[in-house]
């Protein structure tokens, strides 16, 4: 018998901000928070004591309402975590997870990314409560650091590369914001499917990151300004000329164009994020699209390109039925220890702001983690 659950904290934003930084200044707090009742929650709830959440871009962009997905304020973010389970409904069967059990939370099926009951519990929390069908045991080998950012990372990989961009072994990929924890996820699903990878990013330490971790050429591309640089030469000379076969376009505005220098005829583009051009939204959860990106259709037309969008969690939404294959082979990855996140930057709870400030900034290479007060040793007990 375990004792009662002890109160934690959690971190609220109470409004949307006019910007993410702004909404982290001004309306983010953290707050205490009383531990889920059971006697309120169903017979196929559990509850996790979050010892690790992934601060992502999304989570930072829907801070001032400008991702697709509002959660009405005041909501806790932080789509994926991971933890211990500390209680679970009468109707959860031992053979799913017991308590005790170290699990990752699901995104798309609890947390302020979710559509239903569950979006109240977020990750940057002691708490979270999710239906038994949002966790999963971590596979061996995982942190609770690295599990909380591997789905939304290597789903997306996975989605683009493979369910959209039919990248193929011996293919050549340029990798945009390879840096990012999306963009350092393709370039592992990039190495796993065989393909050579070119990747970018504005800073030579980061790249030797991204060098270490498995790309094959890593081209700085930063301009020494916050912008970029033409690199259409380096690209052609590292593909003989011919240039390469998929881009992976996380970062989106000049280097959208300049990737369009660079492709073979007939190649893939991926458009998978637009990192440079945040605010394609208005602040405070307004929509409009002040600085939407523009590709040239000439270009389009005459490489005979196929230009792609690639958004992993609405292809979900519109067709249920891909999931299962994506989530069954990053799953069988993450097993055989095929795919391990890199988590740059980890931080205690009281640095939140410090934590989303950094993540915003490009400071963190790959995943990052904000790690809530350290509740579960003692329930455990
Ligand atoms: N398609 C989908 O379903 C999906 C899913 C998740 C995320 N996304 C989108 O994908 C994009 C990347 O997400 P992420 O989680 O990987 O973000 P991230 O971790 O913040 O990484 C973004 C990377 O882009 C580069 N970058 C940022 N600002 C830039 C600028 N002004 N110019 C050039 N490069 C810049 C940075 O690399 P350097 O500093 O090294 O240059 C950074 O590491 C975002 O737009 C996000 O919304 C899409």
């Amino acid at each position: 018998m375990r004792p009662s659950l002890p109160p934690g904290r959690r971190v609220v934003v109470r409004a949307y901000g006019e910007t993410p930084l702004e909404a982290v200044e001004q309306h983010l707090a953290i707050e205490p928070m009383e531990a889920p009742d059971p006697a309120t929650l169903g017979p196929r709830d559990v509850v996790v004591a979050v010892r690790s959440a992934s601060v992502g871009w999304v989570d930072l962009l829907m801070t001032s309402g400008q991702y697709q997905h509002m959660p009405a304020p005041p909501y806790c973010p932080g789509l994926e975590w991971a933890g211990e389970v500390v209680w679970a409904g009468g109707a959860v069967e031992p053979a799913e997870v017991a308590v005790g059990d170290a699990v990752l939370g699901d995104g798309l099926l609890a947390g302020p990314r979710s559509l239903g009951d569950y979006r109240a519990y977020g990750g940057f929390a002691s708490y979270a409560v999710a239906p038994v069908e949002a966790v999963r045991r971590i596979p061996a080998g995982l942190s609770f650091d690295q599990a909380c950012n591997l789905l939304g990372s290597y789903e997306t990989a996975y989605h683009c590369l493979i369910a959209r961009g039919r990248l193929a072994a011996g293919e050549t990929v340029l990798v945009h914001g390879a840096s990012g924890a999306t963009g350092l996820a393709a370039v592992h699903v990039a190495k796993l499917t065989g393909a050579r990878v070119i990747a970018t990013g504005r800073s030579s330490a980061k790249l030797a990151v991204v060098a270490a971790q498995g790309a094959d050429h890593v081209l700085d591309i930063g301009d020494g300004a916050g912008g970029v640089r033409a690199f259409r030469d380096e690209v052609k000379a590292l593909t003989g000329g011919r240039g390469v076969d998929v881009v992976y376009d996380g970062v989106g505005g000049d280097v959208s164009l300049e990737s369009l220098r660079c492709v073979a005829f007939g190649a893939r583009v991926l458009v998978v994020g637009w990192a440079s051009t945040p605010f394609v939204a208005q602040g405070k959860g307004q929509r409009g699209a002040p600085n939407a990106n523009r590709l040239p259709t000439n270009l389009i037309m005459m490489k005979g390109l196929d230009v792609l969008g690639c958004p992993t969690v609405i292809s979900t939404v519109v067709d249920p039925s891909i999931r299962a294959p994506r989530l069954a082979q990053v799953w069988s990855w993450a097993e055989a220890g095929r795919v391990v996140p890199y988590v740059g930057g980890s931080f205690a709870f009281d640095d939140v702001k410090e934590a989303m400030r950094a993540k915003w900034r490009g400071e963190v290479v790959g995943g990052c983690a904000l790690r809530p007060d350290p509740l579960a040793p003692s329930i455990a007990e």
